[in-house]
């Protein structure tokens, strides 16, 4: 623990159970010295175990569907309210596609569900830095984080509607921290991640593969929930104070990649061999 995050407030949206990335970075920043509130929707609150970190972390829970204004105002206010002040950093952790969950391949999405997978896993990040903007909820310097996949860049099959959420939300992060970067000094970053076993990520179709893939072509092999929340503390830190505008691969060095002999290896041998 170093402390970067001493007398900083936050907001961590999206942790629903221990293997949520949002769960292990509300763990971190608060370890390193963050008050922060959490929020989630009702029906997280309700059936995941954001009640527990809630508890464990003195955090405050506050309900929000990340898609309603009206939610949202209520999260910035109450933070602000709790926490004693404005806000120095918010996480955006959040993504969820019913066309992915229905098995709709991309050629034959349902269109409704496709509005909602853009509204809840991107439009949503807009409206979280719109409301603290309009608010006038963020301190200088502020610093928000988004989380994408590679998928936004390339195409990966089954990731389907999502892939269009995602770079949709990198593009998001770069507009706003235009704004932010000219108004606030504040930076808005968008970190793109290895696939990581959370309910979230293991609802993709594939998913183990995707998994198996990855760190087999990684030279570092794929990043963790930990290494993660590592890398997030950082980004939320005065440390990286001219870091903005940016889609971060913290990936292992797969986003380089083009082959590796492990891969080839694995074609030959099966990639469940050890
Ligand atoms: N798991 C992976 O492999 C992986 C890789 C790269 C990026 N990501 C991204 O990381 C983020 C977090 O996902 P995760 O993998 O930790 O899974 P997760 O299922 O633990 O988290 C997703 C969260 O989104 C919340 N959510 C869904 N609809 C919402 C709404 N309308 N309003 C507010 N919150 C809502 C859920 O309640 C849940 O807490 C997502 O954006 C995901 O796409 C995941």
């Amino acid at each position: 623990m170093y402390n970067l995050l001493k007398g900083k407030r936050g907001i961590i949206f999206g942790a629903l159970d221990e293997k949520s990335m949002a769960w292990r970075i509300a763990e971190r920043v608060v370890e390193e010295g963050a008050q922060i509130t959490l929020s989630n929707t009702a029906m997280a609150i309700r059936f995941g175990k954001i009640n527990e970190l809630g508890e464990k972390l003195n955090a405050e829970i506050i309900p929000a569907d990340a898609t309603s204004l009206e939610d949202l105002e209520n999260v910035f206010k109450k933070s602000v309210e709790v926490l004693g002040g404005k806000i120095d950093f918010v996480l955006h952790s959040i993504g969820m596609s019913m066309n992915i969950r229905k098995k709709l391949e991309y050629p034959e999405v349902n269109y409704d569900f496709y509005h909602k997978t853009l509204d809840i896993s991107a439009i949503s990040f807009h409206k979280i830095i719109q409301t603290g903007y309009k608010l006038g909820a963020f301190n200088e310097g502020v610093s928000i984080l988004a989380l994408s996949y590679i998928a936004a860049q390339r195409i990966f099959d089954k990731y389907n509607d999502m892939a269009d959420a995602k770079a949709l939300l990198e593009s998001i992060g770069r507009g706003w921290g235009y704004y932010l970067g000219r108004e606030l000094k504040g930076r808005v970053n968008v970190v793109s991640q290895s696939p990581t076993p959370t309910t979230a990520g293991s609802g993709v179709e594939g998913f183990d593969f995707f998994y198996k893939y990855s760190e087999k072509m990684s030279p570092l092999g794929n990043a963790d929930i930990n290494d993660l929340a590592d890398y997030c503390v950082t980004l939320f830190s005065d440390l990286t104070r001219k870091v903005t505008m940016q889609t971060l691969y913290h990936d292992g060095g797969f986003s380089s990649m083009g082959m590796s002999i492990d891969v080839m290896d694995a074609f030959v041998n099966g990639f469940d061999k050890e």
